[in-house]
């Protein structure tokens, strides 16, 4: 029996053989791929409980007691800042018998489940337990709420649910060749947030993301108008297999705004970028937490599949904090200031949705087959390629970048 998992069902080696030749000669992945429930159940396994995911910024929760709920990937989740100021991430299952304790956002003390009024502290430890005293052999310290292993990364909250998994930093640790550092994320905070549930497969969103072929047809009035196809570069050099991509638009000083214009604080270390570095990067750490700097603005884009072909995308635009505070403040200059970025944004974003849900229509044929790519979709085939190699054939398994750990 062949080696590749999927493929006594519906995806053969030969197809996924295709797609791992190089890019000019590859094919795209099989269609099925972005439908099957069960490539899609792969995919959670292999991929969603390995590697990190993005649940939004530190200053989300930003007092002891902030707390937001969210289903991540199926999995319900409690972020909170405890009472000593310190992120975590519960799962959000009372351990009495499965109820949710927590839903939607807010300040709590403790969470209380409704159902049977087990109290849990902010850490997550269970401090109340009625009527228990007649239960043997029952101890609360052995039924906190699950944690799930969380760390900050540039002012993001990052989750991954494999509690043996290495630092964000490690997973991404080539992608600071670039630099990202200089765009002070940290010290950026987020003015507007807009959310989105779209009709269509993570993949398909994600090879959007990372591609500029379609940058004239789909944006021809947006970002073909400031930042061009032809001045997008990718850096095929790079080592292959990596869980990330990345690639700039090299239009030094550019900026989010619907002119491309620059209206805030330039973070002055870009400039100390190398030219080939300077510009717009746009990049992506797998499977679904993106980002596009620009040297006053940052946007983030967190991507939470919720089916085969369905998933909803979280974006945030950051500016410089003192900025944002203004914002916040009514200052009606940096209000209208703003409001150029803010406009923009929804624009652009309104033409990728549109497009990767009518994508998704056509993938969903039966008769639909593997397309190709071309040289403006490099990262496209690499991000495919990191899915088979982690997803589709276990015996290439190869976590965090090429660590050298496998999934157990
Ligand atoms: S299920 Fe939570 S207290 Fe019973
Ligand atoms: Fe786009």
């Amino acid at each position: 029996m062949s080696p590749t998992m999927l493929s006594t069902h519906l995806v053969s080696d030969e197809q996924l053989d295709a797609q791992a030749r190089p890019p000019l000669e590859a094919a795209t992945l099989p269609t099925e791929c972005y439908w099957s429930p069960e490539i899609y159940r792969a995919e959670v396994e292999r991929i969603f409980h390995h590697y990190w995911l993005c649940v939004g910024r530190a200053e989300d929760v930003p007092q002891p007691g902030d707390y937001l709920t969210m289903d991540l990937v199926g999995e319900p989740i409690i972020v909170v800042r405890d009472g000593d100021g310190e992120v975590r991430v519960h799962l959000n299952v009372c351990r009495h018998r499965g109820c949710k304790v927590a839903e939607g956002n807010g300040k709590a003390k403790t969470f209380r489940c409704p159902y049977h009024g087990w109290m849990y502290g902010l850490n997550g430890e269970l401090r109340g337990v009625p009527d228990f005293k007649e239960t043997r052999n029952f101890k609360k310290r052995d039924y906190p709420l699950a944690p799930i292993k969380a760390e900050l990364w540039d002012g993001f909250i990052m989750v991954n649910f494999d509690a043996d998994a290495a630092p964000f930093a490690e997973q991404v640790s080539n992608m600071q060749l670039f630099g990202l550092e200089k765009y002070r994320m940290s010290e950026q905070l987020t003015t507007h947030r807009w959310e989105w549930d779209l009709g269509c497969n993570w993949k398909v969103y994600v090879e959007n993301y990372i591609e500029e072929y379609h940058v004239p047809w789909v944006h021809p009035e947006t970002f073909q108008a400031v930042t061009p196809m032809k001045g997008w570069r990718e850096f095929p050099e790079l080592p292959q297999g990596q869980p990330w991509d990345v690639m700039i638009g090299q239009f030094p000083g550019v900026s989010l705004s619907d002119t491309g214009e620059a209206m805030f604080p330039v973070t002055p270390e870009t400039a100390e970028l190398p030219p080939e570095h300077q510009g717009m990067p746009i990049w992506m750490s797998y499977p679904g937490f993106g980002v596009i700097n620009a040297v006053d603005s940052s946007l983030y884009y967190l991507l939470h599949p919720t089916g085969p072909e369905r998933f909803t995308l979280r974006v945030g635009l950051m500016l410089p904090a003192e900025t944002a505070r203004a914002y916040a403040d009514g200052d009606p200059e940096v209000t209208a200031a703003c409001e150029q970025y803010a406009r923009n944004v929804p624009t652009f974003m309104a033409e990728d949705n549109q497009v990767t849900e009518l994508q998704q229509a056509g993938l969903r044929s039966r008769f639909a087959t593997q397309g190709r790519y071309c040289k403006h979709e490099g990262l496209a085939w690499s991000f495919n390629k990191w899915v088979v190699d982690t997803a589709y054939r276990p015996s290439g398994l190869n976590v965090n970048g090429g660590n050298g750990r496998a999934l157990r």
